[in-house]
């Protein structure tokens, strides 16, 4: 199955020119050639997780080039799925073993508290009560002395390209049954928010248990549906992606021209059976201190 999204990918090289194929080259390094079993060894030790490390046996040569000083010495391979271009929203199955997601969703447990909202004007937790009713925490990489968020953080740097520092810390969120985030924005828009000193280009969750029912992601506006002014941002419609542990889900909160894509709008369904656990990573246009 694997083997099979990779082949399909490399087989799109003659539409060179593609964006998409931009994106695949930046995220898909092959391990070996000629369907080589042999991984390369392995200097940073993240790159060291062979289920990310696939061989090509397309009898095509997958010889590296000279790396630069930051670059890579072999092939990466990540499966990934264009979910839709408008928001641009990539789907990356088996992201992360189930054994790093238990890893993440026990670390989670000791620090729940009840998600909060950034407030507009005029706005107050009271009045915007219902809105998010997860519990989540926020825990960065470095307070994880497992290292499984390191690597999840250097993975979701390299299917971005947008370096680790640029990204806030995970917030790991629990939904129980009747939990939701309503559709909102993750981008800061100046208008309603003042001033930013830094924007959320881009948002990787990573999901880290099934939910039995409901829970879904859900993009209401995608390519341009429910745009007519009266969409109800409780309601459940749109785009939907099923969380499934493991699995990762990007999309992006900015247009290539820096303002906010209007498509980007998401949110997530009440659970209606089971839980639903997700680590998110916001990241941003700049640094992040934090
Ligand atoms: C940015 O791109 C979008 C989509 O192409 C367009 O609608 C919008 O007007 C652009 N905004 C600016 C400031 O260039």
């Amino acid at each position: 199955m694997r083997g099979k999204a990779i082949r399909q990918s490399w087989s799109s090289k003659s539409k060179l020119g593609l964006p998409a194929f931009v994106f695949a080259c930046s995220v898909f390094f092959v391990a070996g050639f000629y369907g080589s079993s042999l991984l390369p060894q392995d200097v940073s030790g993240l790159r060291a997780r062979a289920r990310f490390l696939e061989s090509v046996s397309d009898g095509r040569d997958y010889a590296p080039l000279p790396r630069g000083e930051t670059g890579d010495d072999s092939f990466f391979s990540i499966p990934f799925q264009v979910l839709s271009w408008e928001p641009r929203a990539l789907y990356f199955p088996n992201f992360a073993t189930a054994e790093q997601c238990q890893s993440i969703t026990k670390m989670a447990k000791a620090g729940l508290k009840p998600s909060t909202l950034a407030l507009r004007k005029g706005e107050t937790a009271e009045n915007t009560k219902g809105i998010r009713t997860s519990s989540g925490m926020f825990i960065s990489a470095s307070e994880d002395k497992t290292g499984t968020l390191a690597i999840i953080e250097e993975t979701i740097a390299r299917v971005t390209m947008l370096p680790r520092e640029n990204g806030e810390a995970f917030n790991v969120l629990r939904y129980e049954i009747g939990q939701r985030y309503n559709s909102h924005y993750d981008a800061f828009s100046p208008i309603e928010y003042g001033p930013q000193k830094s924007q959320r280009v881009a948002s990787f969750l990573l999901y880290l248990s099934d939910v039995e029912e409901g829970g879904e992601t859900m993009f209401p506006y995608e390519n341009g549906m429910n745009m007519d002014g009266t969409y109800d941002f409780k309601k459940c419609v749109g785009l939907k992606v099923k969380p499934r542990q493991g699995d990762g889900l990007l999309f992006y909160s900015l247009l290539p021209n820096g303002t906010i894509d209007p498509t980007s709008l998401h949110g997530s369904c009440p659970v209606i059976k089971g839980e639903k656990w997700v680590a998110t990573k916001w990241i941003r246009d700049r640094v992040q201190d934090d």
